[in-house]
């Protein structure tokens, strides 16, 4: 058996192991945003079926423009924090660690209980179409500009819910850098048209992000895990490319890492797709070439290429979307010599929900 199923010390933590749950957005939550004993049953099912660490779905973070579908959940309101305390106790009493993932829509907004108006770096739509596990929209909106005080009040709602996921005893939290999200779009130039200070040049761009770890860090201490999930594309345009290329990118890295995150998530279609317009490293390579910074890998991480990517990565954590969508127990399956399951994705259809999962179980079953 490989290394990454031996006890592993990631930010302050000690996990059962390396592999991780990757975040995955279930819109399962009650209407208000509230997590639910069907979240609590979902979660407790991978910490239970092995996974040393669960990254919990995008997570809304104001009762502004930051939710991004109906049934999201949020960790703003007492009541949202009471939910996940229960999901939390539940996933440590099976042993793991569990940590949220905060995530503010921007310009990919499907549905709110909060408001209908997105706002966004500029006033730039996604490309291609809405996501329909999601919700049924079929177009997107064009979002309102951000003033710098709606900039300031989105980093605020992130601190707040940083505090609020440390009251509910999180492990740490993950701010959600990468797909097209929020602070995605701030760096990207295809979202981001601004030409004030939060525009512009690559420094400029990162301004939300440096300022948003820098005052999440101030606001949460050093003894709390917190990183970003970085990625190039998004989730309807996964070949975007940033201008400045590889060391762009070496840059954001190092200046998130500078600002006070002690963990860097990199996600790509592959973890070994060398994505950028020049060089051939991957986001992966980027980060370990950095250092100074805890890594989570993922993209198609799987029953095959685990051991070698482990190898590749001796220190970082390998997160698992589909395949543990697929198996729950995907990590004591691999412990017993288990077959893994191919995720069928008829489980997301009509939508993504924890409810359509069961019925398509109890379908397979019968
Ligand atoms: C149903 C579904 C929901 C997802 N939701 C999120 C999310 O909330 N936040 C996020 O960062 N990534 C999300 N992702 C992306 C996964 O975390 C992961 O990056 C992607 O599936 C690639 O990893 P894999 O090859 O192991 O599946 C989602 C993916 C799926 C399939």
């Amino acid at each position: 058996m490989s290394d990454v199923m031996q006890n592993s010390r990631f930010s302050n933590l000690t996990l059962a192991n390396r592999f991780a749950l990757a975040p995955m957005t279930r819109t399962s939550a009650e209407p208000d945003g509230t997590p639910n004993e069907l979240m609590a049953d979902h979660y407790e099912a991978y910490a239970k079926g092995g996974f040393g660490l669960l990254i919990t779905e995008g997570t809304y973070t104001d009762d502004g423009a930051s939710q991004g579908y109906a049934n999201q959940p949020g960790i703003i309101s007492d009541t949202q924090v009471e939910g996940w305390k229960t999901i939390v106790n539940r996933v440590h009493a099976a042993g793991s660690k569990i940590i949220v993932q905060l995530m503010h829509a921007g310009a990919q907004f499907q549905a709110s209980h909060h408001t209908d108006q997105p706002l966004a770096p500029s006033a730039v739509k996604p490309k291609g179409a809405p996501l329909g596990f999601y919700g049924d929209q079929t177009e997107w909106q064009t979002p309102a500009v951000m003033t710098e005080a709606d900039i300031k009040t989105a980093i605020r709602g992130f601190v707040q819910s940083a505090i609020n996921a440390k009251a509910a005893g999180f492990d740490g939290i993950e701010l959600h850098g990468a797909n097209g999200y929020l602070l995605n779009q701030f760096l990207s130039t295809h979202f981001n048209r601004r030409e004030d200070n939060y525009g512009g040049s690559l420094d400029n761009r990162l301004r939300v992000v440096v300022e948003t770890i820098e005052a999440v860090r101030e606001a949460v201490g050093n003894n709390f895990a917190l990183g970003i999930r970085l990625s190039q594309g998004t989730v309807t345009d996964p070949d975007y490319q940033l201008p400045e290329g590889e060391n762009g990118f070496r840059r954001i890295v190092e200046a998130v890492r500078d600002a006070g995150a002690d963990f860097i998530h990199t996600t790509d279609g592959d973890v070994r797709r060398a994505p950028f317009t020049d060089g051939e490293k991957s986001l992966a390579e980027v980060v370990r070439n950095a250092g100074g910074v805890d890594l989570i890998i993922n993209g198609g991480i799987d029953e095959t290429n685990h051991p070698d990517l482990a190898a590749e990565y001796p220190e970082a954590l390998l997160a698992v979307g589909k395949k543990a969508l697929a198996n729950p127990d995907f990590v004591q399956r691999l412990k017993d010599g288990k077959e893994i399951d191919e995720l069928d994705f008829a489980m997301l259809q009509p939508k993504a929900t924890i409810r359509n999962e069961i019925e398509w179980r109890r379908n397979q079953a019968a």
